[in-house]
């Protein structure tokens, strides 16, 4: 008896997940392996991957398109959170996860297979979110993970999969190790794992080296309705769209990279470079946005949500009841989160130049120093008596304490 009879494998076409498909057939006894890739915005050439399975051995190979409910129900989400993980990454990656899980999941349901596969290793923080969230949507489901247990060097793995006809990469292969969706692009690896290595300009593929940047700064204009971009330069654009020419535009000038040492799940500390021109520029705006319309109570609590938030992504738990609870309350603060934010490109930059929304609480009459000030300033004398006195109380006291030790 193998360890599951019909298996949906979450597919890529490398190296890795090519052979997970004769492993779990030969070593694990599974019967059946249905290959599923989604289409992400990666820019491969899926139907390659697709013929690829089948070649390596897959009874079905299927490619999906998500780049849409990719945007609109996972990115969108993270940006009206402002998620991003230890204050610098936007979880392009993270992010992901969950929803190929979920294609999995209903793949799974829809095919009869007992159980979902991947090729991620023992280390990273992909394999929890590819298991947790499975396990979230179908508790029933059993999980592989082959490359996990099989303890093959990357010789012995391409070894295996010659055996079965998956042929050896044909360049030299790359490195690092590349995640790649419309949100951004994660680089590890290689010479990448000294810390104090700078990255070589060869792994940027979204973003241009400063040299080559523009001379002149360049504007944006970024408009949001509850909290979700929707338009660019006063065009309304669909949601894959907006990425994919911020993407653009930003890198052009640099805007989005980031270089970190974070901290897995796992207990590890690694070392990530990332590009995601878009998902910085439009947090940056988003939050802006939001101080021009939230209140100062909410945008102080949400600042502490949206830490937590970032984690739950971080740490695969985007199906959970916390994440629920906390959606609830981003929906609710976003509902005003609607005008046009401008901002300057320029060598590696973005900064928001400009803000303007038809919700703004930004009272004028209060706020100018001028002659047309409506301000009441008498009535601030009262309000810091009253602020003040737990203060004031607080020294009168320790004033006292002093006095009567000095004299004992
Ligand atoms: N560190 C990122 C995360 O945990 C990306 C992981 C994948 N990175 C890669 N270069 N393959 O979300």
């Amino acid at each position: 008896m193998g360890r599951a009879k019909k298996v949906v494998l979450a597919y890529s076409g490398g190296v890795d997940t090519s052979v997970c498909i004769p492993y779990l057939k030969h070593e694990w006894g599974v019967e059946e392996v249905i290959a599923l890739a989604a289409d992400l915005g990666q820019k491969e050439e899926l139907e390659a991957v697709r013929e690829k399975a089948l070649k390596s051995g897959a009874s079905e190979s299927l490619v999906v398109d998500v780049k849409e409910v990719f945007v609109k129900d996972y990115a969108f989400s993270a940006i009206q959170a402002n998620a991003v993980y230890e204050n610098r990454y936007p979880l392009t990656t993270a992010l992901a996860r969950p929803l190929i899980a979920k294609l999995l999941v209903e793949t799974a349901e829809k095919y009869g297979a007992d159980a979902i596969a991947h090729g991620c290793t023992g280390k990273g923080n992909d394999q929890v979110r590819f298991d947790v969230s499975c396990a979230a949507l179908n508790p029933n489901l059993k999980i592989l993970a082959p490359a996990r247990e099989w303890g093959m060097s990357r010789e012995e793995t391409i070894a295996y999969g010659e055996r079965f006809g998956i042929p050896a990469p044909v360049k030299k292969s790359s490195p690092y190790s590349i995640d790649k969706n419309l949100l951004g692009c994660s680089i590890e690896a290689g010479i990448l794992e000294d810390p104090q290595v700078e990255p070589p300009e060869e792994i940027f593929q979204m973003t241009k080296a400063i040299a080559d940047t523009p001379d002149n700064p360049e504007y944006v204009e970024i408009g949001f309705t509850k909290g979700v971009p929707t338009s660019l330069n006063g065009e309304q654009k669909n949601p894959v769209e907006l990425i994919a020419q911020l993407n653009f535009i930003a890198g052009n000038h640099g805007v989005g990279r980031i270089d970190m040492i974070e901290n897995r799940l796992v207990g590890i500390k690694s070392r990530e470079i990332y590009e995601a021109p878009a998902m910085v520029v439009l947090i940056q705006a988003h939050r802006d946005l939001e101080s021009l319309t939230l209140t100062a109570d909410v945008t102080h609590y949400k600042r502490g949500v949206e830490e937590t938030y970032s984690q739950l992504i971080y740490n695969g738990l985007w199906y959970s009841p916390l994440k629920a609870a906390l959606d609830g309350f981003i929906r609710e603060t976003q509902q005003r989160v609607s005008g046009t934010i401008a901002v300057k490109l320029f060598k590696g930059n973005a900064t928001v130049v400009g803000r303007r929304s038809e919700n703004s609480l930004y009272a004028p009459d209060l706020a100018t120093y001028g002659s047309e000030d409506q301000f009441d300033h008498k009535a601030a004398e009262g309000f810091i008596y009253i602020w003040g006195l737990p203060t004031r109380i607080w020294a009168r006291q320790t004033r006292k304490i002093n006095e009567s030790s000095s004299f004992s």
